[in-house]
């Protein structure tokens, strides 16, 4: 039923302006009855910062920065949705247009800039809906003017501890300018420390709510160790690496469209997000687990950042150009790679290749 509606309607998306499409998405997902996805398979469970994942494949930040469509995803079949980012007052981001596809590449170019309808109504959403069940995390970001950026995380921690399974502290995305110096050693350890302090603050009425950093595919491998110190000295309960590149790597066929300003996500940040996902992994040396993000298109790209060192995986781009029968169709690799292997679940396979990525040539 899913798949039949997507082919009649995918023409028709592909022709519309890219948010105008995801849009039109958020309200079918809103207002379509769906059917359930099958129950998933015992041995695609995850245990990971203290939450039971039924299946490890979650939905990225991004595609419900507003916390409307949370239990539709989860009903599709993602093992976890992670909406946001919110920030905590509304803002409109950048003037459009400011989505972009590469169709040739399976690629995305973005520079919303933290569009958000504030803090208020993704909590009222989230409230609404906090006896549901299934796993959904909020994305937190600062609002591009905040004169204090870090009190504004600190803030969005108290006040959706007790409605979100997980907590993501973004200063990765590239498009509201200066974020990204959050990642530097100084800055992010102050970060870190009033960020956790927060959580612990509030953890006796919210419960303990683990708390997540996602961070760019562009660190220099010396950030990166700075990176992963701190969040081992802080404490963190994870890693998601990583959020959009601002590279544009030369085997990019749509040349002009990679001129837009922006994060490129899908196909052609796989090569980058897995090599971080990798140097990451080897760093951490298994103290907290990683989420695995940039071009998971197939079961086969889904496996790799297992391989990789990823312990759950989140998806966005690829939905675009494969659609929503991309979730069952990498839950049955994940599946098959399993038997495959004879291995009795996917713990199993984190991080079995990742010394070898490390040693390959540096993605170009
Ligand atoms: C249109 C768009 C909007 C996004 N918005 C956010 C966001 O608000 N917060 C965030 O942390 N990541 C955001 N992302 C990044 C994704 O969560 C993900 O990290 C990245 O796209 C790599 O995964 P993919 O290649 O499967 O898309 C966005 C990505 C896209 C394509």
């Amino acid at each position: 039923m899913i798949g039949m509606f997507e082919r009649l309607a995918r023409p028709l998306f592909h022709a519309l302006d890219p948010e105008d499409a995801h849009g039109l998405t958020i309200r079918l997902l809103k207002f379509a009855p769906l059917l359930r996805a099958p129950a998933d398979d015992r041995r695609l469970a995850v245990r990971a910062f203290g939450l039971n994942f039924p299946n490890p494949v979650g939905m990225a930040a991004g595609f419900d920065k507003n916390a409307e469509v949370p239990d539709a995803l989860l009903r599709l079949g993602f093992g976890f949705v992670e909406v946001g980012t919110v920030t905590p007052l509304p803002q409109r981001g950048n003037t459009r247009p400011r989505v972009f596809r590469l169709d040739a590449d399976a690629g995305v170019i973005n520079r919303l800039g933290f569009n958000s309808q504030g803090a208020d109504a993704v909590l009222a959403r989230l409230a609404a809906r906090a006896n549901a069940g299934g796993i959904v995390g909020i994305n937190v970001g600062a609002n591009r003017d905040a004169p204090d950026r870090v009190a504004d995380y600190v803030q969005l921690i108290e006040r959706f501890a007790s409605v979100a399974s997980y907590v993501t502290v973004n200063v990765s995305s590239p498009n509201t300018p200066g974020l990204r110096n959050l990642q530097q050693a100084a800055v992010l350890d102050d970060l870190l420390a009033r960020v956790i302090d927060a959580r612990e603050r509030v953890a006796q009425s919210a419960g303990p709510t683990p708390v997540l950093l996602k961070i760019a595919p562009d660190l220099s491998l010396a950030d990166l160790d700075d990176v992963v110190g701190i969040a081992r000295s802080r404490r963190v309960d994870g890693l998601i690496v990583s959020n959009t590149t601002l590279a544009r790597p030369a085997s990019l066929q749509e040349v002009s469209v990679a001129k837009e300003a922006g994060g490129l996500s899908g196909r052609p940040l796989f090569p980058l997000a897995t090599r971080m996902l990798a140097e990451t992994y080897v760093r951490v040396e298994s103290v907290f687990p990683l989420i695995g993000a940039g071009g998971i298109d197939s079961g086969s790209a889904a496996l790799a950042k297992f391989r990789a060192g990823a312990s759950l995986i989140q998806l966005y781009s690829a939905l675009v150009f494969r659609g929503l029968g991309l979730i069952e169709e990498i839950k049955a690799a994940l599946i098959a790679g399993l038997e495959h292997d004879r291995l009795e679940s996917l713990d199993d396979l984190v991080g079995v290749d990742a010394a070898a990525v490390t040693a390959e040539p540096w993605p170009g």
